[in-house]
Formats: C-alpha cells, sequence, structure tokens
C-alpha cells in the first residue's frame, strides 16, 4: 500500500511520460505520453532500439536573445509551456533554434559560436536544444532518439504560438548531423507548417537511402538528395581537411572535429561572401567545368542566405582550402571561367599556363592553371 501511493506521489511530481507496450491499439512500438507513438513498424525499422525514454533524454532547451547573449534562460514545454510565456523572447523577431548531433551538447563550441554570430547578424531569438543524454553510444540508439526529440521540439514549437503567437513559419531550424535529422521530425510532425529547416552534414547511417518519412526532406548535404535545395560544397565527398567515407568513425570524428559543413555555414553568417552555388547533376560535370551557369535567374548562395533562392535542385560549388590564415572569410571563393585558345599555327610544346586576375578590389597573385604539353 504504502509503495503504491510512492508511486502515485511519484508520478504526479516527476514522472512526466508513461510507457506502454501495445500488441494492439495502432501502436506497435513504444508510447511516450505525451508526445505519442513511436512506432517500430515499417519504415522506423531503420535501427534497431525504439527510441528511449524522454525522462531519460531529457531534452532541454535554452534562450539567447540580445538581452542575453551569454546566460541562456531555460524554456521548458512542462506545465502547458508557463517558462516560455514569462522568458525574454521576443515574438516579434524569428526564432532560431540549433539541434546538436551525436556525441554533442548545446554548449559544443560550434554551437557556441553560431549563436554568437547570429545575435551579433540579426536581433533573433536563439534556442539551443540540449539532448546530450541521448545523443551518446551506441550511435543507433542516438539515431533512434531523433524522433522523441523531434517530438519535443514540434511541441515547444507549437506552445511557442499557444504562449507567444508565433508562427511555426518564423521558426528556422539549423540542425547538424543526427541533429539534422531531430529537425526533419519536428518538421515531419509540425505537418510542413515550419519556415526553414537548414540539415548541416546530415548523418548519413541508417538514414540515406530510406524512405522520406524518416528522414530529413529541406537539407544542405549528404550524399542523396533529400530534397528542396541541396548544396555539395567541394563535391560532397574528399572535401579539404574532411574525412571522405561514412563509416561510423567518421561521424565520431566529424563529432570532435566539427564538420567543415559547420565551418562553411557560420562563414555564411559572419561574412558577405556569397558562396554562389551552380546546378549540376554531378560532382564530375560541376569538376570538368560543364555547370558554371545559371540561366537567366540568379545563382543560389549556399548558407544562411540559401533562403532567398526559391527552387529547387542540387548545387555545386568549390570552396577554398580555410588555410589562408588571418582571413575572416577563409573558405570564400569565387568561380571564374578562363577560355585559352591556342592558335592551330602555334607549335606544341611543354609549357605552363598561369593566369592573373585584376578586379576593382584587387588582383590575386599569378595562379597556376596548367602545366604539361601545350
Ligand atoms: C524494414 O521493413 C521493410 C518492410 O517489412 C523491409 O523490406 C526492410 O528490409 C526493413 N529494413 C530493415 C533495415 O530491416
Ligand atoms: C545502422 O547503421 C549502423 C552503422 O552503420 C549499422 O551497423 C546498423 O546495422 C544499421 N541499422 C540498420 C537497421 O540498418
Ligand atoms: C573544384 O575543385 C576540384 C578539386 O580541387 C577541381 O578539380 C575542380 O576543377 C573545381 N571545379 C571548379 C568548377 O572549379
Amino acid at each position: 500500500m504504502f509503495s503504491l501511493v510512492f508511486l502515485t506521489l511519484c508520478a504526479v511530481g516527476h514522472a512526466r511520460h508513461t510507457v506502454r507496450f501495445q500488441a494492439d491499439g495502432g501502436c506497435e512500438g513504444v508510447h511516450y505520453e505525451p508526445l505519442g507513438c513511436f512506432s517500430q513498424g515499417y519504415p522506423f525499422n531503420n535501427t534497431r532500439e525504439p527510441p528511449q525514454n524522454p525522462d531519460f533524454i531529457s531534452t532541454s532547451f535554452h534562450l539567447f536573445t540580445r538581452r542575453n547573449r551569454h546566460n541562456g534562460q531555460v524554456l521548458s514545454t512542462r506545465y502547458r509551456g508557463v517558462s516560455v510565456r514569462g522568458s525574454l523572447l521576443d515574438a516579434r523577431r524569428p526564432v532560431k533554434i540549433i539541434i546538436h548531433g551525436f556525441l554533442q551538447n548545446y554548449r559544443s563550441p560550434w554551437i557556441v559560436e553560431l549563436t554568437q554570430a547570429l545575435l551579433q547578424r540579426d536581433d533573433v531569438n536563439v534556442i539551443s536544444v540540449n539532448w546530450a543524454a541521448g545523443s551518446g553510444f551506441p550511435y543507433t540508439q542516438a539515431a533512434a532518439n531523433t524522433r522523441v526529440v523531434g517530438a519535443e521540439v514540434a511541441r515547444l514549437i507549437t506552445l511557442l504560438g499557444q504562449r507567444k503567437a508565433i508562427s511555426a513559419r518564423n521558426v528556422h531550424i539549423i540542425g547538424h548531423s543526427l541533429g539534422a535529422h531531430v529537425a526533419g521530425e519536428a518538421g515531419r510532425q509540425l505537418q510542413d507548417t515550419l519556415g526553414r529547416i537548414s540539415g548541416l552534414d546530415p548523418a548519413d547511417p541508417n538514414f540515406s537511402f530510406q524512405p522520406t518519412e524518416v528522414r530529413l526532406d529541406p537539407s544542405y548535404g549528404t550524399l542523396q538528395p533529400m530534397g528542396h535545395v541541396d548544396f555539395y560544397p567541394n563535391g560532397g565527398l574528399d572535401q579539404p581537411g574532411c574525412h571522405s567515407d561514412a563509416s561510423v568513425f567518421s561521424f565520431v570524428q566529424d563529432a570532435y572535429h566539427e564538420g567543415m559543413t559547420i565551418r562553411l555555414y557560420i562563414e555564411s553568417v559572419t561574412s558577405s561572401c556569397p558562396f554562389t552555388a551552380y546546378p549540376c547533376d554531378s560532382a564530375e560535370d560541376f569538376n570538368a567545368g560543364r555547370c558554371l551557369r545559371c540561366g537567366n535567374r540568379p545563382c543560389p548562395s549556399m548558407g544562411y542566405e540559401a533562403d532567398m533562392y526559391k527552387r529547387s535542385g542540387t548545387y555545386y560549388l568549390n570552396t577554398t582550402s580555410g588555410l589562408s590564415s588571418g582571413s575572416n572569410t577563409p573558405f570564400c571563393g569565387y568561380h571564374y571561367m578562363v577560355h585559352v585558345t591556342l592558335g592551330d599555327d602555334m607549335s606544341s610544346t611543354h609549357g605552363v599556363l598561369h593566369v592573373h586576375i585584376v578586379g576593382d578590389n584587387g588582383e590575386t597573385p599569378s595562379l597556376e592553371l596548367y602545366r604539361s604539353v601545350i
């Protein structure tokens, strides 16, 4: 009797989520109140484990604004979102939600850096999502947990509407690695009312080549196009200073080395580099110089300003290596097409072609274009 009373108190005081396993009633999987059913039937059989209990993952939300740039204010979906109503969240400003990936947390260095960059550039509300307890090893468990975290994020966005009259259209989610799939799941639950999702290096294992329901749709760069605008910087593979295969090992590396895509995205927030990208079907065509045209419309910009572009498709661009020290735009590059036509009467010889480009804002050093038989 005593223990029963204790359990009841517990349920009122702490256990927000209850677990039910149902063989019938439509939920073949786990049911977590109040988030609902997490079925393990097709197409959600892409990971072996069901998602863990939301109480264990304990997703939390940390708000940063120009009035509190460094000390996050905790927002909670509990008690129907009273913490949202009393917070510094400014309903007239856009909301940026940042979601970390595998093995990271809401204070990972790139998230702190991106938060500050966004606040510096625009007067926005930045919310950093913490699901660190659910983002650890094994990878397949973390991948499964993205569904619970996505549901929590969708719930928060619904509460932003109810408590602050913020439309989901004004919400932009930026997710990295598995965080991109959290964003995709939140978008799916909000039934496409969400303003924008930027998926940075959406994680490959367990997601690529899966049906669309389980992965990110509007996206930013894996090797399989995922909808809307996909950008493939440096071909998407073999990026300067980046791994070239999608093994779990490389994701662990990613988690520690913070993918190049993150560096590019932050640079697109902090600098005015256009990161012009070109429509192309393959890296091979792009590298052969067959795609450096956007027809009669402007080319899209990769990164923060990609939403200015209203068409979908796959786009390629090259960036510089990021090694030019002292520059605040280390990855910014521009594409120039140089045609060299040799006269018929020139005899073939060995040689080196250099190009030296002079413009209104300066000039390049002499760059080697070609070295062989000319
Ligand atoms: C998921 O289920 C579908 C349909 O039953 C099956 O074809 C597919 O192979 C399964 N996928 C995995 C990864 O088990
Ligand atoms: C998910 O990915 C991991 C790592 O690549 C793999 O070992 C596992 O078999 C995958 N799970 C499914 C259901 O495909
Ligand atoms: C992009 O970079 C690759 C590797 O450096 C190079 O082979 C290719 O020609 C470049 N493509 C363009 C269009 O500049």
